[in-house]
């Protein structure tokens, strides 16, 4: 049965989506069907395909109450939109369905774990907002909420717990066939903690453990939780609120963080060893990671930051993009992240050129605002070069300037002239690995994003920019002389569905039947 309220959004998808037009969203970063994205939610395999939920509110670019909208892929690349799974319709979830994560059970049903936020004013008049863990179930297109709702409340807190801040829990599935996940909560210290939950049937859920607490170390409220093994060790990926810089690997205000360390899986404790940004870009928030089939895992996040969006083009009728699905590793302590290998198959045309760097340059043939380059620097004999710049989505009047430091190892990216008009945010650095000079950049452009991967996935930058897209130059300077080799591709990655082209998502007939 489709709420009047899923039924307003899913008209409103199917009334307004095809008026935004193809070329006016990234090419190959997903971006909602129309309106509003925030985090990734529900990444999952169902049915042999990837299903990516979003936090989304379809009637503006601006938040609004939450619901989730749903698009399916079988490359991770190419999307169709389906329609809007769930809207904040029942008592517990009236203030928005807040993050979650989503599994396909034994009986091939798809099962979504997700927040909802119930308001309701306290004895004071004080507007209060009520987290709980709720779970709906369905086809993979339609989704029924359980009669028994939520699944869990205040009363399976650990002590202290706040039932205020209790949110994004994300599920799996352990190999003997019963489901474990993780919620972020605020203890008594006012910061973060991740709570653990277990179940047998992913429905019936009782706390565990606390896997792991902030103490008002790594920022506030820990968010968008996630926990996984990964190359013999454990990894917990989590957006923390509130933070304070710490040197270059943590920011001011809304960051991620990545603890690695070992899991004892008898007294479920978990030990850390190592601890990192996960991106270190401009805007990166809220990962959520899948196991694929073919035991990769893989890492999708909101590819802004609640810091860096104050700026919305009113004209624009989608605002928000998960950036390029990431396949992870751990690898002498570190969290490795590459672009999914299936982005390959959407390589045209190849330019090589191996060049001397030293005054400003262009090379033949390397431009474009869609295009996947790797860039090789290497110092000519010993002779260390003080500052490499690169600029990318360059006109007469904009561009984005990477620049790398050998003799401090800080890669920096500033998009000052990128075209935006606010004063917020527009530049970044980060410490690399010091190899004298040795430096190996991938970086994927869309039509409004940079992502740089720096030496095979040791570090990972994003960010977007919105930058007029006949501004597709790139240059090279180099202040010293660089040996640089530059292989480019254009990557050419029309979607299959698209509601821009008339073709229809993929509705059921219900939608349009009278309740
Ligand atoms: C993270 C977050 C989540 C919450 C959602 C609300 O970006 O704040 O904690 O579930 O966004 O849209």
């Amino acid at each position: 049965m489709i709420s009047e309220k899923l039924r307003k959004a899913r008209e409103y998808e199917q009334q307004y989506a095809p008026y935004v037009l193809p070329e006016s969203r990234p090419a190959y970063h997903l971006t909602p069907m129309i309106g509003w994205m925030n985090d990734p939610n529900g990444f999952s395999c169902y049915k042999g395909e990837y299903h990516l939920f979003y936090q989304y509110y379809p009637y503006s670019v601006q938040w609004g109450s939450m619901h989730w909208g749903h698009a399916v892929s079988r490359d991770l690349i190419r999307w169709e939109y389906l329609p809007c799974a769930l809207a904040p319709d029942q008592p517990y979830d009236n203030g928005g369905c807040f993050s979650g994560s989503a599994i396909e059970l034994p009986d091939g049903q798809h099962l979504l774990l997700y927040t909802g936020v119930r308001c309701q004013t306290a004895e004071d008049g004080i507007r209060q907002e009520v987290q709980t863990q709720c779970v709906a179930i369905g086809d993979g297109i339609d989704y029924e909420k359980l009669d028994c709702n939520p699944v869990l409340d205040a009363a399976n807190l650990p002590e202290g717990g706040s039932p205020f801040d209790f949110r994004d829990p994300k599920l799996w599935r352990e190999e003997d066939g019963s489901y474990t996940c993780i919620v972020g909560n605020r203890p008594a210290d006012g910061s973060g903690s991740l709570l653990i939950y277990r179940s047998e049937d992913a429905i019936h859920w009782t706390f565990d453990t606390v896997l792991d607490e902030c103490h008002n170390e790594f920022g506030k409220m820990w968010e968008c939780p996630d926990f996984f093994p990964l190359d013999g060790k454990w990894v917990i990926l989590t957006s923390p609120q509130d933070m304070t810089p710490s040197g270059l690997e943590f920011h001011n205000g809304n960051g991620t963080l990545c603890l690695i360390g070992s899991y004892d899986e008898g007294t479920h404790t978990f030990q850390r060893e190592e601890l990192q940004s996960i991106d270190y870009g401009l805007d990166f928030y809220a990962t959520q990671t899948l196991l694929a089939p073919d035991g990769r895992r893989i890492m999708v996040a909101w590819m802004q930051n609640w810091d860096t969006c104050v700026v919305v083009n009113r004209e624009q009728r989608w605002y928000g993009q998960m950036c390029i699905p990431r396949e992870l590793a751990v690898r002498e302590g570190k969290l490795i992240q590459n672009p999914v290998r299936e982005l390959e198959a959407y390589r045209g045309r190849r330019v090589f050129h191996r060049v001397t760097v030293c005054q400003e340059m262009t090379l033949q043939g390397v431009y474009g605002r869609m295009v996947d380059m790797t860039i090789t620097l290497h110092p000519v004999e010993n002779d260390i070069y003080q500052l490499f710049k690169l600029k990318v989505a360059r006109g007469s009047q904009h561009d984005t300037t990477i620049t790398y430091k050998p003799r401090t190892s800080v890669l920096c990216i500033n998009r000052s002239n990128a075209g935006f008009r606010r004063d917020f945010v527009h530049e970044r650095k980060c410490l690399v690995r010091r190899q004298n000079g040795e430096l190996k950049l991938r970086i994927l452009l869309d039509r409004f994003s940079i992502e740089i991967f720096v030496n095979d996935g040791e570090q990972a930058l994003s960010t977007t920019i919105y930058t007029p897209l006949t501004a597709d130059g790139i240059s090279f300077e180099c202040f010293g002389q660089v040996l640089a080799e530059v292989e480019k591709y254009d990557l050419i990655v029309e979607q299959s569905d698209s509601t821009a082209t008339g073709e229809p998502v993929r509705f059921h007939q219900s939608v349009n039947e009278p309740q």
